[in-house]
């Protein structure tokens, strides 16, 4: 993989970081989020181009608030110092920090500030005045000995400071985020002018590299991969695949769970686009026998993946426990930000705990150190279908959290019909695009109808639909009356079990994307 060049983003502990970390990639620049527990001879060895401190939550004054060895400013390194970062580099180097006792110079939100265009490389060809996005309480009211400030606010005397000399800059506000006007080139400026990076973090040369090094590693080999379906697992099969072919086998559990035909769409893509051993277990009755008379959510989640961890790795004990297990765990479910421990690993739904009782020489993971959206790119890039690439998130237990209640085989055919006739309207109207998921669920309530002269007690059916940047707070769509309409005439006319159709307008919070 290229690495000659690399950034560090030293985390402190702020909410942007991985934001920060996206922006230097944006840029083709490559860089690793490392916590500031890191050891200095860790950071000398990775010879970064450049390193980038994170904000944080805390007060250099704070005993407990994460520093770091003043030695870090003496390696010749070019560091940008945001925010928490910034007034860490000031009070370590010998300028005043204030920690403001009352909130007259603390400021939140975007903010008028005025920059010294003609000094300061990161603000070099920018305007003179913009607005910044801040979020400080405590300020620097006197830089170090050889730094300069070099931009300003109405509240706060050091809004950025530099000493281009030693490479070192820090900014007040934050440039990662999209309030910060010019923000973007600002930390371009910082990459290309101060760090000197030439841009060679490029997918192409990413997939060449990953391909390279799969081979070499994996040899003559044998390597085995979960596929879910997800875009992760996605992309990590097609790239395993153009390492080493049909040296992959890939495991595809098909539980019965999955929205309308995807099984038969990821069985057919995988075998037909992709040289690779594919192998699907279709298993609905098992996963339904497991499920029958459980309707609590939580209960029925454990035995969904109970039984798909167990059904998986039966599998791979007949005949492929050996060689190399791959996965498709990407860059977000490694790093933990603010914790301080980057390195340890969270639980996540991308990885899969090996039995003790399978041995594989490795586990190989191509996308451990991809963002989602650069997963996506290499996907598209790999020929795999923009609908799988694109692909909205799905529940690891499937429609057994949208079948609400007892999980049936009926009642898992009812949902998957209504919820395709949604995808079908949403696709042929093109509104599909403008949502970031949308989905139906069948929440176990009869009500009833009349449908010619005759009464009707039927299902409902609850369209899902929402917009969300990040799935932690969401808007419910306004999707048009008039495609709604059409959703609800189809859904009781197609399908014969439903009498009603409603729309859930609820965000979230108060409520959650699934019903469950
Ligand atoms: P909630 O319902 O918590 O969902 O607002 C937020 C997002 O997470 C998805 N989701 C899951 N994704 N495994 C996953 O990979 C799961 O078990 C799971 N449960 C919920 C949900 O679809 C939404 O996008």
């Amino acid at each position: 993989m290229n690495r000659k060049e690399t950034v560090i983003v030293l985390d402190f502990g702020g909410q942007y970081n991985q934001l920060i970390a996206r922006r230097v990639r944006d840029n083709n620049v490559y860089c690793e989020i490392l916590p500031y527990t890191t050891d200095i001879e860790t950071i000398k060895q990775l010879a970064p181009k450049g390193i980038i401190f994170t904000g944080g939550p805390n007060s250099v004054y704070d005993e407990s608030s994460p520093h770091y060895t003043p030695e870090v400013f003496e390696l010749g390194i070019p560091i940008l110092g945001i925010c928490y970062g910034c007034q860490l580099m000031a009070h370590a180097l010998g300028g005043k920090v204030i920690s403001a006792a009352d909130d007259s110079v603390s400021e939140y939100g975007k903010t008028e500030t005025n920059y010294d265009v003609q000094n300061n490389v990161l603000f070099h060809d920018l305007p003179q005045n913009g607005i910044s996005w801040m979020s400080h309480r405590d300020y620097i009211s006197q830089v170090p000995s050889g730094f300069t400030v070099t931009a300003t606010t109405k509240n706060c005397p050091v809004a950025a400071m530099a000493n281009p000399d030693k490479k070192l800059y820090g900014v007040q506000f934050h440039p990662e985020v999209n309030h910060t006007e010019h923000g973007s080139d600002m930390l371009r400026s910082f990459l290309y002018n101060v760090c000197g990076c030439k841009g060679e973090w490029k997918m192409d040369s990413f997939i060449d590299d990953t391909v390279a090094q799969i081979r070499a590693q994996v040899g003559d080999k044998g390597v085995v991969l979960g596929l879910s379906g997800g875009v992760d697992s996605s992309v990590a099969a097609a790239l395993i695949s153009k390492a080493v072919g049909k040296q992959l086998t890939c495991v595809f559990v098909d539980q019965g769970l999955m929205r309308k035909d995807e099984g038969d769409f990821v069985e057919q893509t995988f075998t037909k686009l992709f040289d690779m051993n594919f192998i699907r277990i279709n298993c609905q009755d098992e996963f339904l026998s497991k499920l029958k008379g459980v309707s609590d959510p939580e209960e029925k989640r454990t035995i969904i993946g109970t039984e798909f961890y167990n059904v998986f790795w039966n599998k791979i004990r007949e005949s492929y426990g050996s060689g190399f297990f791959a996965q498709g765990t990407i860059y977000p479910d490694r790093i933990e930000s603010g914790k301080g421990d980057a390195a340890k690993i969270k639980t996540h739904h991308n990885q899969v705990g090996v039995p003790q009782d399978i041995h594989f020489e490795d586990i190989i993971e191509p996308l451990k150190d991809l963002f989602k959206d650069e997963v996506r790119a290499v996907g598209e890039k790999l020929g795999i279908p923009h609908e799988l690439v694109w692909r909205q998130p799905f529940p690891g237990p499937g429609l057994g959290v949208r079948v609400i209640g007892e999980v049936t085989a009926e009642r898992v055919k009812i949902l998957q019909d209504a919820d395709a006739i949604l995808r079908d309207e949403m696709d042929k109207c093109g509104y599909a695009d403008k949502m970031s998921q949308f989905f139906a669920v069948l929440p176990g309530v009869r009500t009833v109808g009349v449908m010619g002269d005759a009464r009707t007690y039927s299902e409902l059916v609850a369209i899902r639909a929402v917009t969300t940047d990040d799935f932690m707070t969401a808007d419910w769509a306004k999707i048009p009356y008039d495609i709604l309409g059409n959703v609800s005439n189809r859904i009781i006319n197609e399908v014969p079990q439903v009498n009603r159709v409603v729309y859930d307008i609820t965000s979230k919070p108060p409520g959650t994307v699934e019903w469950e």
